[in-house]
């Protein structure tokens, strides 16, 4: 198996200081720095663009792990790997032609990943598993910080373990000290926190405790489909 990654979702940071975050969650532990690219169109907010991947990348000691959602990956896989993703992960519902957003972000240097939406099914990434370095299960319909955790999602993170997948499987959204272990007993081994790490009073005691549930839980011999 993997081994578990904690990403803090910058979303939930303060973007007037985004630099000082970075530096912050890092010296606390992050894994990974989860980057929230929406588009106001494949979802209903704005955020993040190309100038302050830039950025971020510039700053950043930690793997950049990007998530688009966006209407046209294609268009723009790329030019996100050229900013700084190290892992790009795209919609498996915002295209057609899954294979050619993988291509193009091999092709620039980047680890290729495909996220699902809480009511799309497993079968829209097993064509693809073999490409992909990483699958994220979405566990709250994306475009906002702070959602309720979906738990019916869990079921697709054994699935995608069962259909043979060794990468990476990520789960994003509504993971705290109270949901972790469920996510990570299901088969889930890198973990997006934005309002649970930015939220806390004490940032590393936050970090360490989602490490350790999520390390206790994926030991345990209940972790399913294993
Ligand atoms: C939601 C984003 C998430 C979000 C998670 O659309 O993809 O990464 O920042 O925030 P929390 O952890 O607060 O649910
Ligand atoms: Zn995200």
């Amino acid at each position: 198996m993997p081994p578990v990654r904690i990403a803090p979702s910058l979303l939930s940071a303060d973007f007037g200081r985004l630099a000082d975050e970075v530096r912050r969650v890092e010296d606390a532990g992050a894994d990974w720095l989860h980057v929230d690219v929406m588009d106001g169109h494949f979802v209903p907010n704005l955020t993040i663009g190309l100038p302050v991947v830039e950025a971020l990348k510039k700053v950043a000691r930690r793997p950049l792990d990007v998530h688009i959602m966006i209407s046209d990956p294609l268009a723009y896989a790329r030019r996100y790997v050229e900013a700084g993703a190290a892992t790009l992960t795209f919609h498996a519902e915002a295209t057609k032609e899954a294979g050619k957003v993988i291509d193009a972000i091999v092709a620039a240097g980047g680890q290729p990943a495909m996220a699902l939406n809480p009511d799309t099914p497993i079968e829209r990434v097993t064509p693809w598993l073999d490409r992909l370095s990483m699958v994220l299960v979405m566990s709250v319909f994306p475009g906002f910080g702070g959602q309720k955790f979906m738990p019916e999602v869990l079921p697709k993170l054994a699935a995608l373990r069962r259909a043979g997948f060794r990468g990476d499987l990520e789960i994003d959204g509504g993971i705290g000290p109270a949901t972790i272990a469920a996510a990570a007993q299901a088969g889930a081994n890198v973990f997006v926190a934005g309002s649970a790490v930015f939220g806390a009073q004490d940032v590393p005691a936050r970090i360490a405790e989602l490490r350790r549930g999520a390390e206790l839980a994926a030991a345990t011999p209940a972790a399913a489909g294993r």
